[in-house]
């Protein structure tokens, strides 16, 4: 007969202890495939976006950085990001949705570039995987959760601050996000009824699709259009990327001190640095939702989904050279 020797005996007791602790001591982790679909990662606010997701993703997987709210209780997650970039094309990106769904991934979240992504998101939504939407809405009720900061309290914002700092007189530059996105329409529409009942005229709009080379070229048009020293007051870009691209084609022009210039997101790199540089005036905070996303995507894949709002409304800031050092100021709807 085969005695144990004293080093198998421990071995086994080891293997016990490590097998008791993997199972007594802490659940199992439940494995999830999140699909991630940004629409453009070539723009720096988007670029965050995904960096953030991916943080978070990692914080919860390693066990760190929970909400308060579910701090303890809970079973430890193991999430699988896939992350695709559609590089502006909406095509591209109703194809990500599909593949994702084809997949049978757990959950998708995704950005969408504009609302020709409805059918699309609509069809995961019916194949029973949870849909979360982050920054440009879709139509209809096809999700599960949409989150994104309030983009008419921002344009509303911005046109009671154009309307003091110019004291209610001047021509403004409008320079519009994607118009078929619907943080263009939001950011623009109450921005021009706070300027009705002035002597505040837009002097020129135009489309510049969120990016910053359009933005450029949209405001050397701007330019040559008014071309009177002193005939542009100020620029509303609807993003940092275009209100920066903006001051950079006046200064080609020899023309940036005339004039006064507005962006949207507050990145503390981009539009909160153009603000302490004297680049921007004015910045709004448009925060990306990243951490919201992910606490709401591991909500709803551990059976909490009744905790997880429809909409879930983010908050602003504003950032101007006489607030950026104590880190803004916050904008009460
Ligand atoms: C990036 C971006 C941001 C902007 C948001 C609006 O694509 O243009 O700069 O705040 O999208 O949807």
């Amino acid at each position: 007969m085969l005695l144990p020797t004293r080093r198998s005996c421990l071995a086994t007791l080891v293997a016990i202890a490590v097998v008791a602790s993997g199972t007594f001591a802490q659940p199992a982790a439940r494995k999830f495939t999140i699909g991630y679909s940004q629409c453009n990662r070539g723009e720096p606010w988007r670029e965050q976006m995904d960096k953030d997701i991916e943080a978070q993703c990692l914080a919860r997987s390693e066990n760190k950085g929970r909400a308060a709210s579910d701090a303890g209780g809970d079973t430890p997650v193991k999430l699988d990001l896939q992350m695709k970039d559609a590089q502006n094309e909406a095509s591209r990106q109703m194809a990500h949705v599909k593949e994702f769904v084809n997949a049978r991934v757990d959950l998708i979240i995704i950005s969408p570039k504009d609302d020709s992504l409805t059918p699309a998101i609509a069809e995961a939504f019916d194949a029973g995987i949870p849909v979360i939407i982050l920054d440009r809405a879709v139509q209809g009720e096809k999700y599960t959760c949409f989150i994104g900061a309030d983009n008419r309290l921002i344009g509303a914002q911005v046109g009671k601050w154009v309307v003091e700092k110019l004291k209610g007189k001047g021509n403004v530059v409008e320079l519009k996000g994607l118009t078929s996105s619907q943080p263009s329409l939001d950011r623009s529409e109450p921005f021009r009824k706070a300027l009705e009942s002035t002597q505040i005229k837009v002097v020129y709009d135009a489309d510049m699709e969120w990016l910053s080379d359009i933005a450029r070229e949209k405001m050397q048009a701007a330019l040559s259009r008014n071309p009177r020293k002193g005939s542009i007051s100020l620029v509303y870009g609807a993003n940092d990327p275009a209100a920066i691209a903006a001051y950079n084609a006046a200064r080609d022009a020899g023309r940036e001190k005339e004039m006064i210039f507005v962006g949207v997101d507050a990145l503390p790199h981009e539009g909160v640095e153009a603000v302490r540089k004297g680049i921007l005036h004015a910045t709004f905070e448009y925060p990306n939702g990243a951490d919201r996303a992910v606490d709401s995507a591991v909500k709803i894949l551990t059976g909490k989904a009744s905790d997880v709002p429809r909409k879930i409304v983010l908050g602003t800031r504003l950032f101007t050279k006489d607030n950026v050092e104590k880190g803004g100021e916050e904008i009460k709807p």
